[in-house]
């Protein structure tokens, strides 16, 4: 079977009998070719490494990520484009509106660069299926942000009605990346907290755990609870315990580094970085923006280490 750049089969001939896939599921299946659509690797691989390279570790980092807000930044931040273009050519079908539109048009192309950083810093931290779609999803919004560009150059030399086409492409091009970018956050999780369910998958009140004496010293170590991976860390008599799965995208936090950041002992996640307080899962360091779910402990007198979810 032949197929397209992106693997999408192509019809080969009348004769051909092509399966019938029903309208509303085809977006869903094309995004899901882009995630498979191994062609893209060569560019994801060198503009993610430029990204990376670009963007240290450090505060600067931290706030793209959206760290200090507790959530992703670039949600927030692509409202401005897409609600000031939406907004403009809608206005576009009432006489007189020329003006606004285009100053609509222009907030939207000055709200590109802080949607496109943030967004830039998030993708560069993801699965390589999920840099495949939202590479394809940033094409799609740079290309947006071109035809609203050339709509207003058409509009400052008199050309109206071509820029009234261009501006309606560009919503239509910039409406197709938005359907990408809900696939990468809502089906593939890229921005998701991935270790809420930990609050109901652990029962209320104290659970036994292991004993004390069978805990490293200052090693994060697993220990299961029920259907829960825990990251245990002790220091002394002091026990911590943290979901072991990392609000980022799930990777295994006992297998990350105990660092020191700001006086506090800390695991840094082996998949992107992520650093958490081990005291109570507090983001120290991004990508991640959701806290690291915790729980209290205490050593009871016969040494045994018990655990409750932490309110
Ligand atoms: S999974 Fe990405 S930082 Fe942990």
């Amino acid at each position: 079977m032949r197929q397209s750049l992106l693997g999408v089969p192509r019809r080969a001939g009348k004769n051909r009998k092509t399966r019938k896939v029903p309208l509303l599921s085809r977006p869903a299946a094309l995004a899901e070719r882009i995630e498979l659509a191994h062609v893209l690797d060569p560019v994801v691989h060198e503009l993610s490494e430029t990204v990376v390279r670009a963007l240290p570790a450090g505060a600067r980092t931290d706030a793209l990520h959206g760290v200090p807000f507790g959530q992703p930044a670039h949600p927030a931040l692509v409202r401005l484009p897409l609600g000031c273009w939406t907004s403009a050519v809608l206005l576009e079908a009432f006489p007189g509106t020329e003006r606004a539109a285009a100053l609509l048009i222009a907030a939207g192309i000055a709200g590109t660069a802080p949607a496109a950083a943030t967004g830039l810093a998030d993708w560069s931290a993801l699965h390589r299926d999920q840099q495949r779609v939202g590479l394809v999803h940033a094409l799609c919004q740079t290309s947006a942000a071109t035809l609203f560009l050339g709509s207003l150059a058409a509009r400052a030399s008199g050309r109206v009605g071509y820029g009234r086409v261009l501006s309606a492409s560009g919503l239509a091009v910039a409406t197709i990346g938005s359907y990408l970018g809900g696939h990468l956050a809502l089906r593939l999780g890229a921005g998701a907290s991935h270790a809420d369910q930990v609050s109901h998958l652990a029962g209320l009140g104290w659970h036994d755990l292991c004993d004390i004496g069978d805990l490293p010293e200052r090693r994060p170590v697993r220990r299961q609870l029920g259907y829960l991976s825990l990251l245990v860390y002790r220091a002394g008599p002091e026990v911590s315990v943290l979901s072991d799965r990392c609000s980022h995208l799930g990777g295994p936090l006992h297998q990350g580094r105990i660092v020191v950041e700001r006086g506090r002992a800390c695991v840094a996640c082996p998949w992107h970085g992520s650093t958490f307080a081990v005291a109570d899962g507090t983001v120290v360091h991004g990508p991640a923006t959701a806290r690291q779910p915790s729980f209290e402990t205490r050593v009871t007198d016969t040494g045994r280490v018990e655990l409750k979810q932490r309110a």
